[in-house]
Order: structure tokens, then sequence, then C-alpha cells
């Protein structure tokens, strides 16, 4: 299967859908939101989805009320005015990445396999996992993995990585072995994944391309249009929890000269929803999900 989507239900009733409405899916992967998205569409319903990876093209849905733009939600506006879909309805962001590009070897995003340190979710450009690894100065890897990674001896873990790669570090087994006397031991594999991770949001620039999507959100939505977003870090959790709470990604709430709130957006949800039991022992992948849902006021 090529991705389970987590919180589908959740998902499909925080956008609250106008059958007649216009959706976009920015994050289409395996196509199980959009599924749900479409479903609740009458024949005037449109549902515009993103997706980077051009593996996701092959789960594109046969239908008249569909279009797959094979590009980053970074650029959502300008791609909504291309295809005649402003203003929406309702946006819909699983963050992160795919079952399908974590279970593919040769993508090199998972711990558990040997592949090339690729970790692109757009494989035709940007920068590699290996060539970051080789290139960047140690100094800015620390940072990377401080930051993104939240690891603890990230000083350490660069300067391993930079003494290792004298002989260029090309595969997901080679990383492994130049931070090998830097993992502890009694927790690799979570240890391995916080490193992965770290490697992946800056290569993919997630942080920034979220940023970019988030300050469109409200310009392409109609008011009373529905903003919904699941994402799986805090740092991402962060970034869109200020956003709809205040308009800015620090949460300083900024007042008019009567004392109003000036945000774009006004949450649904005080608190992220998160997966139940039941559903995290379906699908494990889905137990950091945290769901946020707003309104555009
Ligand atoms: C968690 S999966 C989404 C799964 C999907 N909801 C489903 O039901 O199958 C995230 C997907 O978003 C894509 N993606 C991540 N960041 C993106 C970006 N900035 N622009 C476009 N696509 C992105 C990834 O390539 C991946 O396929």
């Amino acid at each position: 299967m090529y991705h389970q989507p987590a919180l589908l239900q959740e998902c499909i009733e925080g956008l609250s859908i106008h059958p007649s409405g216009i959706y976009a899916d920015l994050t289409f992967g395996g196509g199980g939101h959009s599924r749900g998205i479409i479903e609740k569409l009458d024949t005037e319903g449109r549902l515009i989805a993103f997706d980077q990876d051009e593996d996701a093209l092959s789960n594109a849905i046969d239908d008249e009320r569909f279009t797959l733009a094979n590009e980053n939600f970074r650029y959502l506006k300008n791609f909504l005015r291309l295809y005649k879909a402003l203003p929406l309805d309702g946006i819909l962001a699983d963050l992160g990445i795919s079952s399908h590009q974590i279970d593919t070897p040769e993508r090199g995003f998972a711990t558990r396999f040997e592949g090339p340190l690729d970790m692109r979710m757009a494989r035709k450009q940007g920068v590699t996992a290996a060539q970051m690894i080789n290139s960047y100065p140690e100094e800015k890897l620390h940072s990377v993995f401080k930051l993104y990674g939240e690891i603890s001896n990230a000083r350490l873990l660069a300067a391993k990585i930079a003494e290792a790669r004298t002989n260029p570090i090309t595969t997901t087994n080679e990383l492994k072995e130049a931070i090998k006397s830097c993992t502890p031991l009694n927790y690799e594999s979570k240890y391995l994944a916080q490193v992965f991770q770290a490697i992946r949001i800056e290569i993919n620039d997630e942080m920034g391309a979220l940023q970019a999507m988030l300050k469109q959100c409200a310009d392409v939505l109609k008011p009373g249009g529905r903003l919904v977003i699941i994402s799986y870090h805090s740092l991402e959790d962060r970034l869109v929890k200020n956003y709809i709470k205040t308009g800015n990604f620090d949460g300083v709430q900024e007042k008019d000269f009567f004392g109003n709130l000036i945000a774009p957006l006004m949450p649904i949800t005080r608190k992220p929803i998160t997966p139940a039991e039941s559903e995290i022992k379906s699908n494990p992948r889905s137990r950091s999900a945290k769901l946020r849902i707003a309104q555009k006021n």
C-alpha cells in the first residue's frame, strides 16, 4: 500500500465540505485524503492536489473534478491562479513523508535499509542528503542536527561526520557506520530516526515550504473557508499553531486600535486532535500526528 491516511474522518469533518466547493489537498501522496474529499463533492465541486514527488502521480484520481500538480505547495497561490481555482473553500495538508517514500530503499529515507543517501522528495532538483553530509561546514551540520533533530550530542555528531568524510559518505549504512561511536546503544533506532529526520527537513527545506504555504493560506481561502493541517513533529506543529492563533510564526498577538485581534485565521480546535488508540494500533505511523483546524475570518 502506498500510504494509509491518518485521521481521515477527522480531516473530512474538519473541512466541513460544501459539495460544490473548491478544495486543495497540498500533500496528495497515495490520495487517501483526496478520495475522502472527492466523495463529498457534487458535479460542480473541484479538488486541486499537489505533490512534489513524481511517484505520487501514479495514484492520480481519474475524475474530471480532479487536478494533480507535481509541484511544491510553496507555490500554492500561483498554481491555483493558473487552474482558475480561487478562492478555495478548504485546504488540507498532511505534512512530512509517505510510507511509500520511507519504504523504498532507493530513496534513502529509512534508517533500516541500505540505500543511497538521497532523501529528496522532488528528485529532479535540489541537494541530496549525501551532498549535504559531505559539503556542509561542521558548524552548519551541528545546527541542523540540533535544530531539526533535537539531538543532545549534535556537536559530537557533526564532528564525527566531518572526521569520517575524507572518503565521501554516500549510503545510509556508511552514514550509520560513520556515527556509530556517538550513537547511544540503548536507544539506537530513536537516535538514528532523529538524525535522518534532521537531514530530510534540511534538504527539502520543509520549514521554509511550510511557512511560505501558511502565509498564502488566508489569501487563497474564502471567508469561512477551512484550513486543516496534520503535522508530525513539534517544530512543524509550533509553526502551525502560532500562525493559526496570531497570523505570525512567533505567536505574538497583535491588536488593532480598538483592541481586536488582527489575525487572518481563527482556531476551530483549541488543542490538536490526535489519533485514537485503535488507529495507532492499525496504523502505527499515525502515532505522532497532530491535527489543527482553522477558519478564515
Ligand atoms: C504524509 S504524505 C501524505 C499522504 C496522503 N495524505 C495520503 O492520504 O496518501 C506527505 C506527502 O506530501 C508530499 N509533500 C511534502 N512536502 C511537500 C511540499 N512542500 N510540496 C508538495 N508536496 C509535498 C510528500 O511528497 C508526500 O507524498
